[in-house]
């Protein structure tokens, strides 16, 4: 797959089509912690996300295929065998297209935009570094005849959340918006958060954060259990600060929420 964790798309043996993130992928090894972790958090929001597993790749398949290797600037690596992270293709990918982008008058057909208002939220609360990213597809049309074409749109992603590789939050007031403004046109202000900004005070308890970390591959984050302790305990802690931060997106001059009045 393009982009810069070299991802590879794979048959998996529950019939399921995954992304698959490897251990040893250009970016980072805590990717894969932040992907598993982030994604689980968001679906437990209520936002839209694939299903993520932990994939089994053996060292079998990755010495029978050429393909599954990490290209680095001077070489090429064979992909690491062991428990890698996987996010589901939403379909059959030889029958459903996927896009990265949808023009802006597509955007308007999407039957979930105002999602995107509770994706912002979640990054802003785990400052994502990277911009959203997301997925597009048609939904299958029933009835017949013409009828207007709708979208729904998947958050994907979130290898960047957390800082990446860092694990600290360096708030900035741009950080985790989508490319695009429109998405955000069903902002009417602050309480257009305001579900999402109680799921994340009342649902993301120590208990949920600790039980989503249990069941991350330690050689994910290199057996360091106290660093991604200490992580979960300051997600824990910025739960109350998303609104000032969403605050500070509003008051920029990219005026991200053109109908927050
Ligand atoms: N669950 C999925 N189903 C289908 N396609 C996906 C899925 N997850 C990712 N992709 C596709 O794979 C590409 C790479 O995924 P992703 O953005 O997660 O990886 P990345 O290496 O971090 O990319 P980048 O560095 O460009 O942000 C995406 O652009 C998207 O088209
Ligand atoms: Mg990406």
């Amino acid at each position: 797959m393009r982009g810069g964790a070299q991802s590879h798309l794979m048959r998996c043996d529950d019939g399921h089509y995954y992304v698959v993130k490897f251990q040893n992928n250009p970016q980072h090894r805590r990717i894969l912690v932040n992907e598993l972790l982030g994604t689980k958090l968001a679906a437990r929001l209520g936002l839209p996300t694939t299903p993520v597993e932990i994939v089994y790749v053996s060292e079998d398949l990755i010495r029978l295929t050429p393909d599954l290797c990490v290209e680095m600037p001077r070489t090429r690596i064979p992909c690491q065998a062991g428990m890698q992270f996987g996010s589901r293709y939403p379909g059959d990918p030889r029958r459903l297209t996927l896009h990265d982008f949808l023009p802006d008058k597509q955007l308007m057909q999407v039957e979930n935009l105002n999602d995107f208002a509770g994706m912002l939220a979640f990054d802003k609360w785990t400052c994502n570094t990277n911009g959203r990213q997301t997925l597009f597809y048609r939904e299958p049309q029933d009835g017949q005849g013409p009828q207007e074409e709708r979208y729904r749109t998947l958050m994907i992603d979130q290898g960047f959340c957390f800082n990446a590789g860092e694990w600290n939050f360096p708030d900035a007031p741009l950080r985790g918006l989508y490319a695009r403004n429109r998405v955000y046109e069903g902002v009417r202000g602050r309480e257009s958060f305001g579900p999402w900004l109680e799921r994340i005070e009342k649902h993301m308890t120590e208990r949920v954060l600790d039980e989503r970390i249990r069941e991350i591959p330690p050689e994910w984050y290199g057996d360091d259990l106290d660093a991604l302790l200490r992580l979960a305990e300051q997600l824990h802690r910025r739960r109350t600060k998303v609104p000032e931060l969403l605050l500070a997106a509003k008051n920029t001059t990219r005026q991200p929420f053109p109908n927050w009045t």
